[in-house]
């Protein structure tokens, strides 16, 4: 893949992406071009996920009438309607439905997986789901943040900005995107130029939420 940053000369390392990224609540009108939202979409599906699954599902709602109704949806954050797109990360949480196929044999073609390998997994992963249960949906939810984390700093690297948004209304983010009911909502990622600058909240010493080895040892490093 080449790498097109738009307004950054350079993409910025995972580090200055990641010390750089802000919430951004205020998002200028200008539009993403397409080769880079392009880009931004091949390194979001780049993330890893269990056994491989990939289920996600990513929809990227950048239609007026669709960024209006999911404003609506998410208790009116304007971000939404002025950020060009929003990505809206959800999880199946029955893919692969039962057809590892696709998954199996992408593995063998890249020469990641051997034979041995895809056997393995084309009893362990149906094994694994079923003894999910209803944790089905917790667990497509950790892949579509993963991904959705990769987006993030991959916009922040790019040049562009992001919010990180989980104030919505799940059913109707469903309706606005037309998802199936058993579709979980993730996260919402609206992605664009920040029309204001942010300062970093800050963050808790360690002491707060850092241990070793067991809970309450403290990381004093
Ligand atoms: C899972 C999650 C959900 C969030 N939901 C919202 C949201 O609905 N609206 C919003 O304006 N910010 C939201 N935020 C942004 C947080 O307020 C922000 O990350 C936090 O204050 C730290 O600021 P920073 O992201 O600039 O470091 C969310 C962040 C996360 C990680």
């Amino acid at each position: 893949m080449t790498i097109a940053a738009d307004r950054a000369t350079t993409p910025l390392d995972v580090p200055s992406a990641i010390l750089k990224r802000r919430s951004i609540k205020s998002f200028k009108p200008d539009p993403i071009a397409p080769e880079l939202l392009r880009q931004l979409v091949e390194l979001t599906v780049a993330a890893p996920s269990s056994f491989n699954t990939q289920s996600w599902r990513i929809t990227l709602v950048q239609d007026e009438a669709q960024k209006q109704a999911l404003c609506a949806a998410s208790w009116n954050q304007p971000q939404i309607t002025q950020a060009p797109v929003t990505f809206v990360f959800a999880a199946d949480p029955h893919a692969p439905e039962g057809d590892l196929t696709p998954i199996i044999e992408q593995g063998l073609a890249s020469g990641a997986w051997n034979e041995g390998t895809a056997n393995y997994f084309r009893t362990a992963i149906p094994g694994f789901q079923q003894q999910l249960g209803d944790k089905r949906r917790e667990y497509g939810i950790k892949d579509a943040m993963i991904a959705a984390t990769h987006t993030a700093l991959a916009a922040e690297s790019l040049g562009l900005s992001t919010c990180y948004m989980n104030g919505w209304l799940e059913d109707q983010v469903k309706a606005v995107i037309g998802a199936p009911d058993e579709w979980a909502i993730a996260l919402l990622l609206p992605v664009g130029y920040a029309a204001e600058p942010r300062l970093n909240p800050g963050r808790l010493p360690f002491s707060a939420n850092v241990f070793v080895n067991r809970v309450g040892n403290s990381y004093d490093h």
